[in-house]
C-alpha cells in the first residue's frame, strides 16, 4: 500500500508546518506527517521550511539570526488565509505536544532541513528530544542532506533514515549501497523519468510531491511505498476509490 504522507502538514489547505496544517492531516487520516526542522540562534528547533522566515511570515530575516522569542512574534498564517493570522511558528515540542493530544498513531517524518545550512548539531539536539520519552506515533528521520543522516546515525543507530533528493543519481546509487539509507525520497519528476528503475529498486522509493489525482493514481498504480502530498483528504479519496 502507499502510504500517504502529508507533506508539511496538510499544506495544500492550511499554512504549511504550522499546527493547524497538523491538526488537519491527523484528521484526515494521514499515514505519515513531514515537518521540516531548523536551529534558531538560541538553538530551538523549529518548525519551518524555509532558512528564512520571508515567504511565511510577515518578519524578515534567517531562522538562524532570530530568536524563539523574535520568531514567537511572528505571523506565520496570513500570507496563506486572513483567518489564520494567529498562526504562530511552532517549536517542534508544540508539534509533538499536538500530535500526543490528538492521539496521532501514525508516522512522524522529521525533516533535517541542513541541505542549504548546516547548523551545528541540530542533529544531537533532535535526537535528544525524541529520545527524551517514548511515543505513541513512529518518527522517522530524512534529509537532502547525507552528512546529517550519517551524524545522526552515530547518534541514534536504530533510527530510520531516508535520504531525499530531487534527481540525483549519484545519490540514487548512494543509498543503495549505505546500509543505513532505508529509502529515498526523490521528486516525483524523478520517478516519471526512472519507470524502469522504480519497479526493480529494493529500497522503498517515496516520491515528492504528488498533488494532482493522476499523479497519485500513478504512485499507486507503481505501488511505491508513499507519496508525500499536500492534499491528504483527496489522497485518502484516492486511494479508498483504488481500493473499490
Ligand atoms: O521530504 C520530502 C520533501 O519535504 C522534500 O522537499 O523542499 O518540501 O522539504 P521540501
Ligand atoms: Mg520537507
Amino acid at each position: 500500500m502507499t502510504l500517504i504522507m502529508a507533506h508539511r502538514g496538510s499544506s495544500g489547505t492550511h499554512p504549511e508546518n504550522t499546527l493547524p496544517a497538523f491538526a488537519e492531516a491527523v484528521r484526515a487520516g494521514a499515514d505519515c506527517i513531514e515537518l521540516d526542522v531548523h536551529l534558531t540562534k538560541d538553538k530551538h528547533l523549529v518548525v519551518i521550511h524555509d532558512e528564512s522566515v520571508e515567504r511565511t511570515t510577515n518578519g524578515k530575516g534567517l531562522v538562524r539570526e532570530l530568536t524563539l522569542e523574535e520568531i514567537k512574534k511572528l505571523d506565520a498564517g496570513s500570507w496563506f488565509a486572513k483567518k489564520y493570522q494567529a498562526t504562530k511558528i511552532s517549536t517542534l515540542q508544540e508539534v509533538l505536544n499536538l500530535l500526543l493530544q490528538m492521539q496521532y498513531r501514525g508516522i512522524l517524518n522529521i525533516e533535517i532541513k541542513t541541505d542549504k545550512y548546516h547548523y551545528p548539531n541540530i542533529e544531537a539536539a533532535l535526537s535528544e528530544v525524541m529520545q527524551s520519552r517514548d511515543w505513541p506515533f513512529t518518527y522517522w528521520y530524512s534529509s537532502f542532506n547525507l552528512e546529517s543522516l550519517r551524524i545522526m546515525h552515530e547518534i541514534e543507530a536504530e533510527a530510520q533514515l531516508d535520504l531525499i533528493l530531487k534527481k540525483s543519481r549519484a545519490k540514487v546509487e548512494a543509498a543503495l549501497e549505505i546500509d543505513f539509507i532505508e529509502g529515498i525520497h526523490p521528486s516525483y519528476e524523478w520517478v516519471q523519468e526512472n519507470l524502469a528503475m522504480v519497479g526493480s529498486y529494493p529500497k522503498p522509493i517515496r516520491p515528492w510531491t504528488v498533488n494532482l489525482y493522476q499523479s497519485m493514481i500513478e504512485c499507486m498504480d507503481l505501488n511505491v511505498d508513499g507519496m508525500f502530498t499536500d492534499f491528504p483528504e483527496k489522497a485518502h479519496r484516492v486511494r479508498s476509490r483504488i481500493k473499490r
